[in-house]
Protein backbone atom coordinates (compact mmCIF):
# COMPACT_ATOMS: atom_id res chain seq x y z
CA UNK A 1 0.00 0.00 0.00
CA UNK A 2 2.83 2.50 1.15
CA UNK A 3 4.69 1.97 -1.90
CA UNK A 4 1.79 2.47 -4.69
CA UNK A 5 1.18 5.78 -2.45
CA UNK A 6 4.83 7.05 -2.65
CA UNK A 7 5.58 6.04 -6.58
CA UNK A 8 3.78 8.92 -7.46
CA UNK A 9 4.76 11.17 -4.94
CA UNK A 10 8.48 10.05 -5.99
CA UNK A 11 7.48 10.72 -9.75
CA UNK A 12 6.37 14.18 -8.68
CA UNK A 13 9.29 14.60 -7.23
CA UNK A 14 11.18 13.81 -9.91
CA UNK A 15 9.16 16.14 -12.05
CA UNK A 16 10.16 18.96 -10.43
CA UNK A 17 13.71 18.38 -9.55
CA UNK A 18 14.08 17.59 -13.36
CA UNK A 19 12.21 20.56 -14.37
CA UNK A 20 14.27 22.63 -11.52
CA UNK A 21 18.22 21.19 -13.02
CA UNK A 22 16.95 21.69 -16.98
CA UNK A 23 15.23 24.66 -15.85
CA UNK A 24 12.89 27.68 -18.43
CA UNK A 25 15.25 28.48 -21.23
CA UNK A 26 15.11 31.42 -23.03
CA UNK A 27 16.70 29.83 -26.37
CA UNK A 28 14.14 26.66 -25.95
CA UNK A 29 11.25 27.83 -28.52
CA UNK A 30 8.52 25.60 -26.16
CA UNK A 31 9.54 27.30 -23.36
CA UNK A 32 9.12 30.80 -24.58
CA UNK A 33 6.18 29.74 -26.63
CA UNK A 34 3.94 28.75 -23.37
CA UNK A 35 5.24 32.14 -21.89
CA UNK A 36 3.94 34.48 -24.52
CA UNK A 37 0.98 32.31 -25.12
CA UNK A 38 -2.50 33.56 -23.97
CA UNK A 39 -3.82 32.14 -20.56
CA UNK A 40 -6.15 32.45 -17.80
CA UNK A 41 -2.60 33.07 -15.62
CA UNK A 42 -0.71 35.08 -18.06
CA UNK A 43 2.54 33.61 -16.50
CA UNK A 44 1.56 29.98 -16.55
CA UNK A 45 4.59 28.48 -18.73
CA UNK A 46 6.86 31.15 -17.41
CA UNK A 47 10.19 31.27 -15.40
CA UNK A 48 7.72 32.77 -12.52
CA UNK A 49 10.73 34.03 -10.29
CA UNK A 50 12.34 35.64 -13.23
CA UNK A 51 9.59 37.15 -15.27
CA UNK A 52 7.85 40.27 -14.51
CA UNK A 53 4.44 40.95 -15.92
CA UNK A 54 3.14 44.66 -17.82
CA UNK A 55 -0.02 44.73 -18.70
CA UNK A 56 -1.40 48.30 -19.43
CA UNK A 57 -4.98 47.11 -19.32
CA UNK A 58 -6.16 44.97 -16.58
CA UNK A 59 -6.83 47.02 -13.33
CA UNK A 60 -4.86 44.70 -11.05
CA UNK A 61 -1.80 44.81 -13.10
CA UNK A 62 1.33 45.75 -10.36
CA UNK A 63 3.16 47.01 -13.95
CA UNK A 64 0.98 49.08 -16.27
CA UNK A 65 4.13 50.26 -18.60
CA UNK A 66 7.46 48.76 -19.79
CA UNK A 67 9.90 51.20 -18.25
CA UNK A 68 8.08 50.78 -15.00
CA UNK A 69 8.82 47.24 -14.88
CA UNK A 70 12.55 47.48 -16.32
CA UNK A 71 12.82 50.54 -13.34
CA UNK A 72 11.82 47.32 -10.80
CA UNK A 73 14.85 45.21 -11.50
CA UNK A 74 18.08 45.55 -10.20
CA UNK A 75 21.29 46.70 -11.58
CA UNK A 76 23.26 42.97 -11.87
CA UNK A 77 24.49 40.52 -13.63
CA UNK A 78 20.51 38.43 -13.42
CA UNK A 79 18.99 37.44 -15.79
CA UNK A 80 15.37 38.44 -15.68
CA UNK A 81 12.37 38.66 -18.77
CA UNK A 82 9.30 41.22 -18.96
CA UNK A 83 6.20 39.80 -20.64
CA UNK A 84 4.18 42.16 -21.95
CA UNK A 85 0.68 41.59 -22.25
CA UNK A 86 -1.02 43.03 -26.09
CA UNK A 87 -1.86 46.08 -26.13
CA UNK A 88 -0.59 49.84 -27.28
CA UNK A 89 1.98 51.43 -25.12
CA UNK A 90 2.46 55.30 -25.45
CA UNK A 91 6.07 54.92 -23.60
CA UNK A 92 9.52 55.41 -23.61
CA UNK A 93 11.54 52.27 -22.63
CA UNK A 94 15.43 52.67 -21.62
CA UNK A 95 17.40 49.78 -20.44
CA UNK A 96 20.82 50.28 -18.73
CA UNK A 97 21.26 47.33 -16.58
CA UNK A 98 24.18 44.93 -17.66
CA UNK A 99 22.66 41.24 -16.75
CA UNK A 100 20.56 39.25 -19.24
CA UNK A 101 17.05 41.26 -20.04
CA UNK A 102 14.26 39.57 -22.28
CA UNK A 103 11.27 41.33 -23.46
CA UNK A 104 8.73 39.50 -25.08
CA UNK A 105 5.52 40.36 -26.32
CA UNK A 106 1.94 37.97 -25.98
CA UNK A 107 0.93 36.41 -28.84
CA UNK A 108 -0.62 33.43 -30.33
CA UNK A 109 1.75 32.96 -33.68
CA UNK A 110 5.10 33.26 -31.81
CA UNK A 111 7.42 32.55 -35.03
CA UNK A 112 4.70 35.89 -37.49
CA UNK A 113 5.98 39.32 -36.63
CA UNK A 114 3.42 40.38 -38.97
CA UNK A 115 0.91 38.96 -35.87
CA UNK A 116 3.03 40.47 -33.48
CA UNK A 117 0.16 42.03 -30.90
CA UNK A 118 2.38 44.49 -28.70
CA UNK A 119 3.25 47.77 -30.09
CA UNK A 120 5.48 50.27 -28.34
CA UNK A 121 5.04 53.82 -29.58
CA UNK A 122 6.23 57.14 -28.87
CA UNK A 123 6.52 60.35 -31.03
CA UNK A 124 9.23 62.23 -31.42
CA UNK A 125 11.54 63.99 -33.35
CA UNK A 126 15.32 65.62 -32.67
CA UNK A 127 15.65 69.23 -32.92
CA UNK A 128 18.50 71.54 -33.16
CA UNK A 129 20.19 71.50 -29.53
CA UNK A 130 18.51 67.91 -28.68
CA UNK A 131 20.78 64.83 -29.76
CA UNK A 132 19.24 62.03 -31.49
CA UNK A 133 19.44 59.91 -28.74
CA UNK A 134 16.49 61.39 -26.95
CA UNK A 135 13.90 60.77 -29.72
CA UNK A 136 14.09 56.93 -29.62
CA UNK A 137 11.05 54.75 -28.46
CA UNK A 138 13.63 52.02 -27.36
CA UNK A 139 16.95 52.73 -25.95
CA UNK A 140 19.50 50.28 -24.51
CA UNK A 141 22.60 51.92 -23.31
CA UNK A 142 24.47 52.44 -20.11
CA UNK A 143 23.86 55.51 -19.91
CA UNK A 144 23.16 59.36 -21.71
CA UNK A 145 26.93 59.19 -22.65
CA UNK A 146 27.20 56.30 -24.08
CA UNK A 147 23.90 56.31 -26.46
CA UNK A 148 24.41 60.55 -27.81
CA UNK A 149 24.93 60.44 -31.40
CA UNK A 150 26.75 63.71 -31.49
CA UNK A 151 27.96 65.52 -34.96
CA UNK A 152 31.65 64.98 -37.39
CA UNK A 153 33.09 62.43 -38.89
CA UNK A 154 33.82 60.90 -35.04
CA UNK A 155 30.66 62.05 -33.35
CA UNK A 156 30.11 62.71 -29.58
CA UNK A 157 33.33 61.70 -28.02
CA UNK A 158 32.08 59.25 -25.22
CA UNK A 159 34.24 59.56 -21.99
CA UNK A 160 36.53 56.83 -21.79
CA UNK A 161 35.95 53.89 -18.61
CA UNK A 162 32.47 54.33 -19.42
CA UNK A 163 31.15 51.20 -18.51
CA UNK A 164 29.30 48.44 -21.09
CA UNK A 165 25.83 47.93 -20.71
CA UNK A 166 23.21 45.14 -21.25
CA UNK A 167 25.30 42.00 -22.43
CA UNK A 168 22.39 40.27 -23.52
CA UNK A 169 19.46 42.22 -24.47
CA UNK A 170 16.30 40.69 -26.12
CA UNK A 171 13.31 41.53 -27.88
CA UNK A 172 10.44 38.74 -28.99
CA UNK A 173 7.08 39.69 -30.59
CA UNK A 174 7.09 43.39 -30.23
CA UNK A 175 6.96 46.32 -32.61
CA UNK A 176 8.47 49.74 -31.99
CA UNK A 177 6.78 53.01 -33.54
CA UNK A 178 8.43 56.53 -33.30
CA UNK A 179 5.38 57.76 -35.22
CA UNK A 180 6.31 61.78 -34.91
CA UNK A 181 5.14 62.49 -38.72
CA UNK A 182 4.75 60.21 -41.55
CA UNK A 183 7.28 61.23 -43.73
CA UNK A 184 10.94 61.94 -43.30
CA UNK A 185 11.36 65.10 -41.49
CA UNK A 186 14.51 65.01 -39.54
CA UNK A 187 16.16 61.54 -37.33
CA UNK A 188 13.14 60.08 -35.18
CA UNK A 189 14.41 56.86 -34.20
CA UNK A 190 12.60 53.74 -32.60
CA UNK A 191 15.93 51.71 -31.76
CA UNK A 192 19.17 53.44 -30.45
CA UNK A 193 21.64 50.30 -28.77
CA UNK A 194 25.20 51.30 -27.95
CA UNK A 195 27.54 49.74 -25.37
CA UNK A 196 25.44 46.67 -25.65
CA UNK A 197 24.15 43.11 -27.41
CA UNK A 198 21.18 42.65 -28.53
CA UNK A 199 19.04 40.67 -30.44
CA UNK A 200 15.44 41.35 -31.78
CA UNK A 201 13.39 38.21 -32.93
CA UNK A 202 10.01 38.97 -34.95
CA UNK A 203 10.55 42.76 -33.54
CA UNK A 204 9.15 45.61 -36.02
CA UNK A 205 10.77 48.87 -35.71
CA UNK A 206 8.81 52.23 -38.24
CA UNK A 207 9.43 55.16 -38.64
CA UNK A 208 10.78 57.45 -41.71
CA UNK A 209 14.29 58.50 -40.48
CA UNK A 210 17.03 57.09 -38.42
CA UNK A 211 14.81 54.16 -37.39
CA UNK A 212 17.34 52.02 -36.30
CA UNK A 213 20.61 53.23 -34.49
CA UNK A 214 23.10 50.69 -33.88
CA UNK A 215 25.82 53.57 -31.87
CA UNK A 216 29.56 53.06 -30.46
CA UNK A 217 30.10 49.27 -29.39
CA UNK A 218 26.88 48.61 -30.20
CA UNK A 219 26.40 44.90 -31.63
CA UNK A 220 22.70 44.00 -33.23
CA UNK A 221 21.23 41.26 -34.36
CA UNK A 222 18.35 41.16 -36.09
CA UNK A 223 16.26 37.98 -37.78
CA UNK A 224 12.56 37.50 -38.78
CA UNK A 225 11.81 41.09 -38.17
CA UNK A 226 10.56 44.10 -40.12
CA UNK A 227 12.22 47.46 -40.70
CA UNK A 228 10.11 50.01 -42.59
CA UNK A 229 11.67 53.63 -43.46
CA UNK A 230 12.71 56.19 -45.61
CA UNK A 231 16.04 58.31 -44.79
CA UNK A 232 19.17 56.28 -43.87
CA UNK A 233 17.16 54.33 -41.88
CA UNK A 234 19.81 51.83 -40.85
CA UNK A 235 22.61 54.40 -39.32
CA UNK A 236 25.25 54.11 -36.48
CA UNK A 237 28.84 53.83 -35.65
CA UNK A 238 28.48 50.14 -34.33
CA UNK A 239 27.75 46.14 -36.40
CA UNK A 240 24.30 45.06 -37.16
CA UNK A 241 23.99 41.44 -38.98
CA UNK A 242 19.70 41.77 -40.59
CA UNK A 243 19.26 38.36 -41.75
CA UNK A 244 15.80 36.83 -43.30
CA UNK A 245 13.82 40.46 -42.29
CA UNK A 246 11.46 42.43 -44.38
CA UNK A 247 12.82 45.54 -45.13
CA UNK A 248 10.24 48.08 -46.30
CA UNK A 249 10.60 51.65 -48.17
CA UNK A 250 8.08 54.32 -47.15
CA UNK A 251 9.44 56.53 -49.91
CA UNK A 252 13.06 56.82 -50.96
CA UNK A 253 15.52 59.39 -48.91
CA UNK A 254 18.99 59.24 -48.67
CA UNK A 255 20.04 55.66 -48.31
CA UNK A 256 18.93 52.75 -46.96
CA UNK A 257 22.04 53.00 -44.77
CA UNK A 258 24.62 55.16 -43.49
CA UNK A 259 27.64 54.38 -41.40
CA UNK A 260 30.61 55.85 -39.97
CA UNK A 261 33.62 53.58 -39.64
CA UNK A 262 35.87 54.70 -36.62
CA UNK A 263 39.95 53.84 -36.80
CA UNK A 264 40.68 51.60 -33.55
CA UNK A 265 43.95 50.15 -32.83
CA UNK A 266 42.66 46.50 -33.70
CA UNK A 267 40.95 45.64 -36.95
CA UNK A 268 37.51 46.41 -37.23
CA UNK A 269 34.29 45.10 -38.70
CA UNK A 270 31.81 47.84 -37.81
CA UNK A 271 29.50 48.08 -39.96
CA UNK A 272 26.41 47.24 -41.35
CA UNK A 273 25.65 43.68 -43.12
CA UNK A 274 22.07 42.71 -44.73
CA UNK A 275 21.78 39.07 -45.72
CA UNK A 276 19.04 37.30 -46.77
CA UNK A 277 16.75 39.61 -46.76
CA UNK A 278 13.48 41.58 -48.53
CA UNK A 279 13.80 44.90 -49.97
CA UNK A 280 10.17 46.45 -51.08
CA UNK A 281 8.49 49.14 -51.29
CA UNK A 282 5.71 49.41 -48.36
CA UNK A 283 2.92 49.50 -51.28
CA UNK A 284 2.02 49.72 -54.96
CA UNK A 285 0.96 53.40 -54.40
CA UNK A 286 3.98 54.69 -53.89
CA UNK A 287 5.78 56.13 -57.39
CA UNK A 288 9.70 54.92 -56.62
CA UNK A 289 11.02 52.96 -59.03
CA UNK A 290 14.29 52.98 -59.87
CA UNK A 291 14.94 55.69 -57.08
CA UNK A 292 16.01 54.14 -53.53
CA UNK A 293 19.58 53.96 -53.34
CA UNK A 294 21.34 50.99 -51.03
CA UNK A 295 22.64 53.38 -48.63
CA UNK A 296 25.54 56.42 -49.00
CA UNK A 297 28.36 57.85 -47.02
CA UNK A 298 27.89 59.14 -43.68
CA UNK A 299 31.30 59.03 -43.44
CA UNK A 300 34.06 58.08 -45.38
CA UNK A 301 35.01 54.79 -43.56
CA UNK A 302 31.17 53.31 -44.19
CA UNK A 303 31.34 50.02 -44.47
CA UNK A 304 27.71 48.17 -45.75
CA UNK A 305 26.96 44.89 -47.38
CA UNK A 306 23.52 43.84 -48.77
CA UNK A 307 24.35 39.84 -49.64
CA UNK A 308 21.59 37.11 -51.46
CA UNK A 309 19.12 40.18 -50.92
CA UNK A 310 16.04 40.64 -53.15
CA UNK A 311 15.99 43.78 -54.26
CA UNK A 312 12.54 45.06 -55.79
CA UNK A 313 11.97 47.67 -58.85
CA UNK A 314 12.41 50.67 -56.12
CA UNK A 315 16.43 49.98 -56.07
CA UNK A 316 18.24 52.75 -58.16
CA UNK A 317 20.19 51.22 -61.34
CA UNK A 318 23.59 51.98 -59.56
CA UNK A 319 23.00 50.78 -56.73
CA UNK A 320 24.17 53.32 -53.68
CA UNK A 321 24.99 56.92 -53.66
CA UNK A 322 27.82 59.45 -52.79
CA UNK A 323 26.71 61.99 -49.76
CA UNK A 324 26.57 65.44 -50.90
CA UNK A 325 28.98 67.05 -50.41
CA UNK A 326 31.29 63.93 -51.81
CA UNK A 327 32.72 61.80 -49.23
CA UNK A 328 32.92 58.40 -51.02
CA UNK A 329 37.06 57.90 -50.93
CA UNK A 330 39.21 54.70 -51.06
CA UNK A 331 38.24 53.59 -47.51
CA UNK A 332 34.79 53.11 -48.29
CA UNK A 333 33.12 50.03 -48.35
CA UNK A 334 29.45 50.03 -49.99
CA UNK A 335 28.90 46.49 -51.44
CA UNK A 336 27.10 43.66 -52.56
CA UNK A 337 27.27 40.32 -52.97
CA UNK A 338 24.60 37.65 -55.06
CA UNK A 339 21.90 40.04 -54.52
CA UNK A 340 19.19 39.53 -57.03
CA UNK A 341 15.42 40.37 -58.13
CA UNK A 342 14.70 43.48 -60.44
CA UNK A 343 16.33 46.23 -58.46
CA UNK A 344 20.11 44.27 -58.87
CA UNK A 345 20.59 46.00 -62.45
CA UNK A 346 23.21 44.20 -63.76
CA UNK A 347 24.44 46.82 -66.43
CA UNK A 348 22.99 49.58 -64.03
CA UNK A 349 25.67 48.03 -61.27
CA UNK A 350 28.92 48.08 -64.22
CA UNK A 351 28.87 51.34 -64.59
CA UNK A 352 28.20 52.52 -60.73
CA UNK A 353 30.60 54.35 -59.08
CA UNK A 354 29.87 54.24 -55.24
CA UNK A 355 28.79 50.03 -55.40
CA UNK A 356 31.05 47.51 -55.77
CA UNK A 357 30.43 43.58 -56.61
CA UNK A 358 32.51 41.27 -53.83
CA UNK A 359 34.38 38.70 -54.69
CA UNK A 360 33.85 35.37 -52.81
CA UNK A 361 36.88 35.68 -51.07
CA UNK A 362 36.08 39.47 -49.97
CA UNK A 363 32.95 38.37 -48.92
CA UNK A 364 34.33 35.54 -46.68
CA UNK A 365 35.43 38.35 -44.41
CA UNK A 366 32.40 39.10 -43.17
CA UNK A 367 30.47 35.90 -44.29
CA UNK A 368 28.64 35.21 -40.32
CA UNK A 369 27.85 36.85 -37.05
CA UNK A 370 31.17 35.09 -35.87
CA UNK A 371 33.09 37.39 -38.10
CA UNK A 372 31.73 40.45 -37.39
CA UNK A 373 30.24 40.72 -33.75
CA UNK A 374 33.67 41.68 -31.07
CA UNK A 375 34.00 42.39 -27.96
CA UNK A 376 35.12 45.79 -26.69
CA UNK A 377 38.45 44.94 -27.04
CA UNK A 378 38.74 43.93 -30.63
CA UNK A 379 38.09 40.27 -30.18
CA UNK A 380 35.84 38.19 -32.75
CA UNK A 381 33.40 35.73 -32.26
CA UNK A 382 31.10 37.74 -29.84
CA UNK A 383 27.86 36.16 -29.92
CA UNK A 384 27.02 34.26 -27.14
CA UNK A 385 23.75 36.09 -26.39
CA UNK A 386 22.77 35.31 -30.27
CA UNK A 387 19.77 33.31 -30.15
CA UNK A 388 20.38 30.47 -33.19
CA UNK A 389 17.23 28.79 -32.30
CA UNK A 390 15.20 31.47 -34.16
C1 LIG B 1 24.97 49.62 -13.12
O1 LIG B 1 26.07 48.93 -12.56
C2 LIG B 1 27.28 49.17 -13.23
C3 LIG B 1 28.33 48.25 -12.61
O2 LIG B 1 28.40 48.44 -11.25
C4 LIG B 1 27.65 50.65 -13.11
O3 LIG B 1 28.87 50.90 -13.79
C5 LIG B 1 26.54 51.48 -13.74
O4 LIG B 1 26.80 52.84 -13.57
C6 LIG B 1 25.20 51.13 -13.11
N1 LIG B 1 24.17 51.79 -13.87
C7 LIG B 1 23.19 52.48 -13.32
C8 LIG B 1 22.20 53.10 -14.26
O5 LIG B 1 23.11 52.65 -12.12
C1 LIG C 1 -3.22 49.82 -31.23
O1 LIG C 1 -3.07 50.85 -32.20
C2 LIG C 1 -3.34 50.40 -33.51
C3 LIG C 1 -2.95 51.48 -34.47
O2 LIG C 1 -3.32 52.73 -34.01
C4 LIG C 1 -4.81 50.04 -33.59
O3 LIG C 1 -5.12 49.59 -34.89
C5 LIG C 1 -5.08 48.93 -32.58
O4 LIG C 1 -6.45 48.63 -32.56
C6 LIG C 1 -4.63 49.31 -31.21
N1 LIG C 1 -4.70 48.13 -30.35
C7 LIG C 1 -5.23 48.14 -29.14
C8 LIG C 1 -5.21 46.84 -28.41
O5 LIG C 1 -5.69 49.16 -28.63
C1 LIG D 1 18.31 56.39 -19.91
O1 LIG D 1 18.45 56.19 -18.51
C2 LIG D 1 19.71 56.64 -18.00
C3 LIG D 1 19.81 56.19 -16.57
O2 LIG D 1 18.69 56.65 -15.85
C4 LIG D 1 19.81 58.14 -18.15
O3 LIG D 1 21.07 58.57 -17.70
C5 LIG D 1 19.67 58.48 -19.63
O4 LIG D 1 19.58 59.87 -19.78
C6 LIG D 1 18.45 57.85 -20.27
N1 LIG D 1 18.61 57.98 -21.70
C7 LIG D 1 17.77 58.63 -22.45
C8 LIG D 1 18.10 58.67 -23.91
O5 LIG D 1 16.78 59.17 -21.99
C1 LIG E 1 29.32 62.88 -20.19
O1 LIG E 1 30.25 63.45 -21.08
C2 LIG E 1 30.60 64.78 -20.74
C3 LIG E 1 31.47 65.31 -21.87
O2 LIG E 1 32.55 64.44 -22.07
C4 LIG E 1 31.28 64.79 -19.40
O3 LIG E 1 31.58 66.14 -19.03
C5 LIG E 1 30.35 64.20 -18.36
O4 LIG E 1 31.01 64.09 -17.12
C6 LIG E 1 29.91 62.82 -18.79
N1 LIG E 1 28.90 62.32 -17.87
C7 LIG E 1 28.98 61.12 -17.31
C8 LIG E 1 27.86 60.74 -16.40
O5 LIG E 1 29.88 60.34 -17.55
C1 LIG F 1 1.76 53.50 -48.69
O1 LIG F 1 2.85 53.77 -47.84
C2 LIG F 1 3.03 55.13 -47.55
C3 LIG F 1 4.30 55.24 -46.74
O2 LIG F 1 4.22 54.53 -45.54
C4 LIG F 1 1.82 55.66 -46.80
O3 LIG F 1 1.98 57.03 -46.55
C5 LIG F 1 0.58 55.43 -47.64
O4 LIG F 1 -0.55 55.79 -46.88
C6 LIG F 1 0.46 53.98 -48.04
N1 LIG F 1 -0.62 53.85 -48.98
C7 LIG F 1 -1.49 52.85 -48.90
C8 LIG F 1 -2.56 52.85 -49.96
O5 LIG F 1 -1.46 52.01 -48.03
C1 LIG G 1 40.86 57.19 -40.13
O1 LIG G 1 42.12 57.21 -40.67
C2 LIG G 1 42.20 57.54 -42.07
C3 LIG G 1 43.65 57.39 -42.52
O2 LIG G 1 44.48 58.08 -41.68
C4 LIG G 1 41.69 58.97 -42.24
O3 LIG G 1 41.68 59.29 -43.61
C5 LIG G 1 40.24 59.03 -41.71
O4 LIG G 1 39.76 60.35 -41.77
C6 LIG G 1 40.16 58.54 -40.29
N1 LIG G 1 38.75 58.42 -39.96
C7 LIG G 1 38.22 58.77 -38.81
C8 LIG G 1 36.75 58.56 -38.66
O5 LIG G 1 38.87 59.24 -37.90
C1 LIG H 1 1.82 57.91 -58.38
O1 LIG H 1 1.68 58.30 -59.72
C2 LIG H 1 0.33 58.22 -60.18
C3 LIG H 1 0.34 58.51 -61.67
O2 LIG H 1 1.18 59.57 -61.95
C4 LIG H 1 -0.52 59.23 -59.40
O3 LIG H 1 -1.87 59.13 -59.80
C5 LIG H 1 -0.41 58.88 -57.90
O4 LIG H 1 -1.10 59.85 -57.14
C6 LIG H 1 1.03 58.84 -57.45
N1 LIG H 1 1.07 58.36 -56.08
C7 LIG H 1 1.82 58.93 -55.15
C8 LIG H 1 1.76 58.27 -53.78
O5 LIG H 1 2.49 59.92 -55.33
C1 LIG I 1 43.68 55.81 -50.83
O1 LIG I 1 44.10 56.77 -51.77
C2 LIG I 1 45.15 57.60 -51.29
C3 LIG I 1 45.46 58.63 -52.36
O2 LIG I 1 44.28 59.31 -52.72
C4 LIG I 1 46.39 56.74 -51.00
O3 LIG I 1 47.40 57.56 -50.45
C5 LIG I 1 46.01 55.65 -49.99
O4 LIG I 1 47.08 54.77 -49.82
C6 LIG I 1 44.80 54.85 -50.47
N1 LIG I 1 44.41 53.99 -49.38
C7 LIG I 1 43.95 52.76 -49.58
C8 LIG I 1 43.51 52.00 -48.34
O5 LIG I 1 43.89 52.26 -50.68
C1 LIG J 1 19.53 49.37 -65.92
O1 LIG J 1 20.59 50.30 -65.79
C2 LIG J 1 20.93 50.93 -67.00
C3 LIG J 1 22.17 51.78 -66.74
O2 LIG J 1 22.01 52.62 -65.62
C4 LIG J 1 19.74 51.75 -67.49
O3 LIG J 1 20.05 52.34 -68.72
C5 LIG J 1 18.53 50.83 -67.66
O4 LIG J 1 17.39 51.60 -67.97
C6 LIG J 1 18.26 50.08 -66.38
N1 LIG J 1 17.22 49.09 -66.58
C7 LIG J 1 16.13 49.05 -65.83
C8 LIG J 1 15.16 47.96 -66.17
O5 LIG J 1 15.91 49.85 -64.94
Amino acid sequence: MTRNLSFPILLLFLATFLSLVSGWDINSQNDRHSCQAYSRDPLEGCDRKRTVYVDVVSSDSKYKTVQSAVASLPNNTDTYIILIASGNYTEQVNVTRRGPTYLIGQTAHPTSQSHNTVNIIWAAIAVPGLDNAFTSTLTVAPNLNASLTGSGPTGFAVPSGTPFGCVDFRTYNLNFVNNFAPYSDDPSLALSISYANGGFYYTGFYSYQDTVYVGKLGNAYIKNSEVAGQTDFFYGFGTAWVESTSISLRSCGGGITAWKGTNTSFPNAYGIYIVDSNVHAANSSLNITGKCALGRPWNAQMRSIFAYTYLDKSILSTGYIDWNPARYNNYTLQAEYRDYGPGYNVTGREAAKFDVQLTPEEWAQYSSPQKVFQYPDGRFGNTAWIDWSV
